[in-house]
């Protein structure tokens, strides 16, 4: 078991190349379930839940050829309705995606309830009502989700709550059902965007994606294709966070700017210089930083995702700013271990209220989901001494490379095996 150390205070100069985006990634690979012949998809992200989304299509009949770690082809002709109802699925969240991926080629599938970050109740209603609205009966047995239908049928479905997963799901279980398919106040991340992308490349037939309302006509079968997958906005995010927090000059390379308009917009009325180009940014903080208030909205808002690293940022900066996170209320777990490291936060209801500037100190600090992870990172960063980092499977689900693309800006930062004493303390804590 390894924990990432960093010494603080090293400026971050240079280029650093954005990676494929993992919540595509994670839909796409399944997708490729629906298709009659190979899908190529290219670009993929080197990172855990892709491998284990990779391991899930074998497990299921899937022939999987990697041309090298981001480039995968996938041969579904000898791919069954095998039930899943542990291993792996239980590792990521978006194993959900084999549900409506299996259930719209075989009409059934089997699928534990899945894992992933905790980040406070995350139910999976909305998915289930659309699954039931194109014909298929949904039960769960002992934690597994039973789907089986006679026949898919298109269906108007309107989600009461605005949902990627659930917008996806629905997508992959429609495109191929009989009829017409409507989704109603559906979620239009550029991730939906790129899946459904993919899905016609296949064959499907999808139109008004990136609005909130999706029409899909069903087709019998789709065919293979190759998918290039689009930057991911928040690994773009955590980069021009973590060049506001420590940067001097740092461009940021392969990203869609507009993805992160709102994250932007924000660093912006902070101080923070940004210029845009073609796929590129470039970050030159000027100090010092000021204040804002922040609340997490479904796209185009600010994305729930980066507002944990946002908080770190927020440290340094004068006055007091507002985080209020209204799409996850409990996703805060990070702020216990900023305050280890001489934070001034307190919550009030869902908001964090982070006053600043602090010199944070560094500390011995756990990574409790994933883009807890990245907010501590930031504050390591930033931190006057060592900080060390232990939970980082949770990073490691999520960002390509991490240790490596902060080394190459100038960090110091690097990985070491944990001693036996510290494992234990781990494990406990
Ligand atoms: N929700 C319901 N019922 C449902 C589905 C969602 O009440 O059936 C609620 C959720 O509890 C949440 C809100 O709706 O309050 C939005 O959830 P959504 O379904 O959009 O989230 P998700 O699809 O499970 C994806 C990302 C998350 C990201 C959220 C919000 C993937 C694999 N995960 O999750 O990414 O935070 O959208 O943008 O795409 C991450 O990358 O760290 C991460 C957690």
């Amino acid at each position: 078991m390894e924990k990432m150390v960093i010494e603080g205070g090293h400026l971050l100069n240079g280029q650093v190349r954005i990676s494929g985006a993992k919540n595509s990634a994670v839909a796409l690979l399944p997708a490729s379930i629906l298709a009659d012949s190979d899908v190529t998809i290219e670009g993929l992200p080197e990172i855990s839940d892709v491998y284990t989304l990779g391991g899930l299509l074998e497990e299921i009949g899937g022939d999987v050829s990697w041309a090298d770690n981001q480039n995968i082809n996938i041969s579904p002709q000898h791919m069954v309705s095998m039930p899943l109802p542990n291993g792996k699925v239980k590792k990521l969240r978006a194993s959900y995606y084999f549900m409506g991926a299996m259930l719209g080629k075989f009409n059934k599938a089997v699928i534990g309830l899945p894992g992933g970050c905790y980040l406070g109740p995350r139910p999976i209603d909305q998915h289930i009502k659309g699954f039931e609205a194109l014909g298929a009966e949904v039960t769960n047995e002992q934690g597994a989700i039973y789907l089986r239908a006679e026949e898919l049928r298109g269906a108007r479905i309107y989600l009461d709550v605005v949902s990627v997963g659930a917008t996806i799901n629905i997508m992959l279980a429609a495109v191929r059902a009989k009829g017409k398919t409507t989704i109603e106040n559906a979620a239009k991340e550029p991730e939906i965007i790129d899946v459904a992308t993919l899905l016609t490349n296949m064959g499907a037939k999808i139109k008004g994606v990136g609005t909130d309302v999706i029409r899909i006509e069903g087709v019998p079968h789709l065919h293979g294709c190759t998918h290039t997958i689009i930057p991911d906005r928040i690994e773009a995010g955590t980069y021009a966070i973590a060049a506001a927090a420590q940067g001097e000059k740092v461009l940021i390379d392969n990203v869609i700017s507009q993805h992160i308009e709102s994250v932007l917009a924000k660093l912006r009325e902070m101080g923070v210089s940004i210029e845009e180009n073609d796929e590129q940014l470039l970050i030159t903080p000027k100090a010092p930083l000021k204040s804002v208030d922040i609340k997490t909205l479904v796209y185009p808002g600010f994305p729930t995702d980066l507002q944990q690293p946002f908080t770190s940022l927020l440290t340094k900066a004068l006055n007091t700013g507002v985080i209020t996170d209204t799409i996850y209320t409990a996703r805060l777990k990070h702020i216990d271990e900023l305050r280890r490291m001489n934070a001034t936060i307190k919550v009030e209801g869902g908001s964090a209220i982070v006053s600043g500037p602090v010199r944070l100190e560094g500390a011995k600090v756990k990574a409790t989901d994933l883009r807890a992870g990245a907010s501590l990172i930031v504050a390591g960063l930033m931190a006057e001494g060592l900080t060390e980092i232990t939970g980082l499977e949770h990073i490691d689900r999520g960002y390509e490379k991490i240790t490596e693309k902060l080394l190459s800006l100038g960090a110091n930062v690097w990985r070491e095996e944990m001693s036996e004493a510290e494992i234990v303390h781990f494990q406990n804590s």
